[in-house]
Formats: structure tokens, sequence, C-alpha cells
């Protein structure tokens, strides 16, 4: 494979990480040697000298799947919603068609261990959003379900399948919805809401169905609180919606919206991680972030070093050290206890902070990086007043 030469903003690599290509300037001069860490400083100094825009080039040799599989199933999912858009049903022979893709997909997964995920991204028009978001939350449901281990060939497919199709009860719904730039009214919330049971609607009279895919389609917006969609008790559903739901979340966090640019993976990531206990459980999350995490970011890890966390136990962390073995669990140093009581928060510090490392303590772990710039400058202000810093 030809080597392709990526074009990187500065502000997408965040201070004491790393990246793991080498980067160069516009003028072919090499900048940085891959995963060396970059500081404050060593951004500030490249962004002076070479501007925000750096190169990388990606050898190719990190197995993806094939970019013609990719462009198969993007004008597949376009040929179908049209024809849903046009005949408001789908035929038995449309369905049949997505199934093969996503069966030659899985082949590919079955065939070849893939260690990078490249997504669509490429929009030329609101309208391509949905063609481009069902291929992948397709590509990374299916990665994620294989790399979970857990479930047999046909589930694999069926899941994938599911995740493919998740959305397609969209196509129901007004176009000027779906595509609005503003806020949503609480009317309009309510009818885009509708579009599980409207993709079920559409799947539930092909022939021979897999319950797999009617209840991805159905239940791809259920949380962790309950306040999903139908508000289903989250511990009663299957996995498979769940995967589908955390792979569509970081999709649509790293695409372009009408009301919104797209975010960095990194910043994608962090979000995640900020939704347990909220969308999703640690375990899901976690597994995300340490199994497809890694493959859709270019950046080695999602934090830095010095940010904050909070863990499941109430308390405050900084980050000292990034987990190896699993990045979820980094080395921090504990040094409050908080406690949340109808909207008031206190806060008390310890006198002597905690040196933690999170791989060998089975109490806590890590349940949201702080990423509000009001909230990280107070808690610095705190820790500089008690020399913790
Ligand atoms: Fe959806």
């Amino acid at each position: 494979m030809v080597p392709r030469k990526i074009k990187i903003d500065l502000d997408y690599l965040s201070p004491n990480n790393s990246f793991i290509y080498p980067l160069y300037a516009s003028t072919g001069e090499k900048i940085l040697e891959a995963r060396v860490i970059l500081t404050a400083e060593k951004i500030r100094e490249v962004r002076e000298r070479y501007g925000n825009i750096l190169f990388y080039t990606d050898s190719g040799d990190r197995a993806v799947i094939p970019s013609y599989r990719m462009k198969i199933a993007y004008n597949k999912a376009k040929e179908i919603m049209d024809e849903i858009l046009h005949t408001e049903k789908l035929t038995r022979t449309a369905f049949r068609d997505a199934e093969k893709v996503v069966e030659e997909i899985v082949n590919d997964l079955n065939t070849t261990e893939i260690n990078a995920i490249s997504l669509l991204k490429d929009l030329k028009s609101h309208e391509e959003y949905l063609y481009n978001h069902s291929v992948n939350v397709g590509i990374l449901t299916a990665v994620f379900a294989k790399k979970r281990s857990a479930f047999s060939g046909d589930e694999l497919k069926y899941i994938t399948l599911g995740s493919y199709l998740h959305d397609i009860g969209s196509t129901r719904l007004d176009k000027q919805l779906l595509h609005k730039e503003g806020k949503y009214t609480v009317s309009e919330i309510q009818k885009m809401k509708r579009h599980p049971q409207l993709g079920y609607e559409i799947l539930k009279n092909i022939e021979k169905v897999s319950p797999i895919v009617l209840q991805t389609v159905l239940f791809h917006h259920e949380k962790f609180n309950n306040r999903g969609y139908y508000g289903l008790p989250y511990e009663n559903l299957p996995d498979f919606p769940k995967l589908t739901s955390i792979c569509d979340i970081f999709d649509a966090l790293t695409s372009n919206r009408p009301y919104r640019d797209a975010f960095s993976p990194t910043v994608a990531l962090k979000s995640i991680v900020n939704t347990i206990n909220v969308h999703f459980d640690y375990g899901i999350v976690s597994d995300f972030i340490n199994n497809v995490g890694r493959l859709v970011n270019n950046s080695q890890n999602f934090y830095s070093r010095n940010d904050f966390c909070e863990l499941s136990t109430q308390e405050l962390a900084i980050i000292r050290d990034f987990g190896l073995k699993d990045i979820m669990k980094p080395k921090v140093t504990v040094f409050c206890k908080f406690l949340r009581q109808g909207g008031k928060l206190s806060v008390s510090f310890y006198k002597s902070p905690v040196e933690v490392d999170l791989i060998h303590d089975k109490d806590r772990h890590m349940t949201k990086i702080i990423s509000n710039e009001t909230q990280i400058a107070t808690i610095r202000e705190k820790l500089k007043e008690r020399n913790i810093m």
C-alpha cells in the first residue's frame, strides 16, 4: 500500500500526549519522533515556527476494512434508504442485499486482525450523513463485538446488520427536521424519538429477520439511568444494542453536524468516559475505550498527565501516568472526597493525598475526566493553596 500523507491540526494534540507517527512540517522537515511526549512548551514552539498544520505519513501497514468494502456498504445504505423514502417499505431483496454487505464485512473481520478503523467522514451534503453514519456504526460495532469475543458467528452478523440499519427509521422522518441547524423544540425531539419504532416497523415484517436486528434497532437509545427513549431498565437489556449505542455516539461526535463541527477522536473518547453511570455502565465503556478507542485514535492516549478525574468512590484525583495495560486504569493521586446533594457540592481535601495505581485497586475506577475549564481552574487553585500540585 502506498503511504498516505495526512494533515493534522496541532489543536488536536493535547500536551503531555504522544503521537504514534513522526510529525513533519509542510516543508518535509521532521519535527518530532514517534511516541515522544509533546509538552505544552513544545506545542507552542512548533506552532510559532511551523504554524498549526503538520503532517504524518500513515504507512498503510495497519490492517483496515478495505475502502472498496466501505464504498459498497455506503452505496447499499443509500439505495435502501432511498427506496424506503419513495416506497415507505423495505423489500426482502433489499434486506437480503444488506445482509450480504454485512456478511462480507464480518468475513473480513474473521480473516484479518483489524488494527485500525478508517471511518467515512467526507460529507458533501447533510443527506450523506445518514449513509456514512450507517456504515460507520456498522463497522465500529462489528469490530467492537468481535473484540469482545462474546458472540457466535451468526450473532456477530446480526449485531452488525442491526447496527448498519439502526437509524433506518429516520428515513420516515421529515427531512427538514433531520437537517435542522438550530436547537430542537420539545415537540421536534418527540418526533425524532420515534425513529427506533419506525425502524422496527419497517423491518418487522421481513421474513426470518433476526430478533437481534430488531432489538438493536429498537433499543439503541436506552440508557444506564433508565432515561432512554423507552425508559427501559438498562440491566434487563441485552448487550448488543448497548454496543451499537456507544458506537453511534462516537461516530456522531466525530462527524460534522448541521449545528456543530466534528470533535476530534480524543475529545469524543473523553466524552464517552463521561457517560459512565449515566448512559453506559463502566464495563462497556472500558471495553470500548480499550478495544476500539485505540483503533480510531492516532494519539496514544485520550487523556493527559495532570488531567483531573472523578473516581467511583466519589473522590477526585490527578492523573500521574497512563494506564499501560488498561487505558482506563492510570496511576493517580487522590486528593479529596466530594459529595453531591441536591445540586450542592461539598468537598473535603485529604491531609495527605493518596498515590494509587488503579490497575491494583479493586474499589476505585475512573468515572469521569473533568473537562470544564472553570472547574479545572478552581481545583488547581485549591490544590496550589494546599501545596498538592
Ligand atoms: Fe438513532
